[in-house]
């Protein structure tokens, strides 16, 4: 099947967009991993609630009481979405994972006492929070995968002095999806807890958060509706009320408190403690319109689609001269649709600009907001700020992503395949005509 039967979900997939030099081009967008475009259902919700909006929580219209209705049931639809439990978790908005992330940073701190362990395959969003912390890191192996011994030894080393162990479920950078229950099980037995950055993988796999008294529970979740398909500016924090109801919140006003004198005061509950100010009602109902559209496509489903399309994509580039690829690509290993490579004798960037201004393919280059990452993937180190740079604007090591998204089908990576394989082919003329601005 060449065509995705999710395209017509997805709202402005077929629109065609100038190209610089000249004409016009239907766009194509393999840069899901930073963004996703929205769900039409996503974007009606938004249209179809916008007449009966108001304030949520501190007003006495009926609007107002309507908004604060729909608000606080959607909790239960995200809650169960990822099978939380909100007899004892607690789903609090916020803007993105990285907002929920120092979020959870802020809440966990108390003066530098403890450890934290990330990871060495993080993109800086779970990785610059915990720096005001004892961090450390558990390695990647050669090819990019997490070190799952290596979590051991430094469980070990560390002991209870453990007070998290931080882990993205799937890298923004390689795809690869990292077996979280496991490492869940491997914390617990340490008395660590687990907080899994669902950015990338929530939105291309199923994830179960498990019972709280499952050893492979899950104790925090972080994720984005702009990924997956709800770009209107509402993320989610998910963890035990008991970590939300200690402290101080990190962003105090209107909202977050039960009583204020000039001396004291007196926080509320957890997640009004901390969702200060007026809510993003409209950015939540259009992630609980996405999650819903998920859930009826069903995340296996959608799983199962993107990896025909990575598998279809990596055969095909294999086979272009001088390119290439950053991840393993070992048939049985879990991931999700994420393919990072690079083209012998071009910038990374200027692949991806000859891809957008030749056919109108959206891809990122650099290194996704993972440098460390992308570093020890390309063996740079890093003082070493040039890679393969010839005569382009652009400088600093870096790869170029391509990214699936469910509405992303075979034509469009028909499209893909043939470009690189002109431009791999004829890499003195496009570096000549774009490479010299
Ligand atoms: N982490 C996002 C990306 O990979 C921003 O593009």
């Amino acid at each position: 099947m060449a065509g995705s039967v999710f395209r017509d979900l997805v709202v402005g997939v077929d629109n065609e967009i100038a190209l610089p030099g000249g004409g016009a081009a239907v766009s194509i967008n393999l840069d899901n991993a930073a963004t996703t475009p929205p769900f039409v259902d996503a974007l009606n919700e938004i249209i179809n609630f916008a007449p009966m909006y108001s304030s949520v929580n501190r007003g006495a219209g009926y609007k107002s009481q309507l908004s604060t209705e729909w608000y606080e049931r959607s909790r239960k639809a995200v809650a169960d979405f990822v099978k939380a439990d909100l007899e004892h978790d607690v789903v609090i908005y916020v803007k993105n994972t990285t907002e929920a992330i120092n979020k959870l940073s802020y809440r966990l701190y108390d003066g530098k006492k403890g450890v934290i362990l990330s990871t060495g395959m993080e993109h800086h969003s779970n990785d610059l929070p915990w720096r005001k912390y004892h961090l450390d890191y558990v390695e990647t192996d050669n090819h990019g995968r997490l070190d799952l011994g290596d979590l051991v030894k430094k469980l070990k080393k560390y002991g209870r002095s453990v007070k998290l162990v931080t882990v993205t479920g799937a890298s923004n950078v390689t795809g690869y999806v990292n077996p979280v229950h496991e490492i869940a099980e491997t914390a617990h037995r340490f008395n660590a807890k687990i907080l899994v950055d669902g950015a990338q993988l929530v939105p291309h796999a199923e994830l179960d958060m498990k019972p709280f008294n499952s050893p492979r529970h899950i104790d925090y979740l972080a994720f984005s509706g702009h990924k997956m398909y709800a770009p209107f500016g509402a993320g989610v924090l998910i963890g035990p009320e008991a970590t939300f109801k200690k402290g101080i919140p990190e962003y105090a006003g209107g909202g977050t408190v039960k009583t204020v004198t000039r001396k004291k005061v007196i926080w509320d509950d957890p997640p009004n403690k901390d969702e200060a100010g007026t809510p993003n009602v409209m950015g939540v109902l259009g992630l609980q319109a996405a999650i819903q559209t998920l859930s009826r496509i069903r995340m296996r489903n959608i799983a199962d689609y993107e990896l025909e399309l990575w598998k279809y994509a990596v055969e095909r580039l294999r086979d272009i001269p001088g390119l290439t690829l950053h991840c393993d690509t070992h048939p049985g290993k879990p991931r999700i649709g994420i393919i990072p490579f690079n083209l012998d004798g071009i910038h990374h960037a200027l692949v991806a600009d000859i891809l957008s201004r030749e056919a109108g393919i959206a891809v990122r280059s650099g290194c996704f907001c993972a440098q460390p990452y992308v570093r020890r993937l390309l063996s740079v180190t890093p003082g070493e700020t040039v890679i393969r740079r010839r005569n382009y604007r652009s400088s600093g090591p870096g790869m170029v992503r391509v990214s699936f998204g469910l509405y992303n089908d075979r034509n469009e990576i028909n499209v893909l395949i043939q470009t690189l394989r002109r431009v791999a082919e004829h890499r003195e003329y496009y570096t000549q005509k774009y490479g010299t601005r």
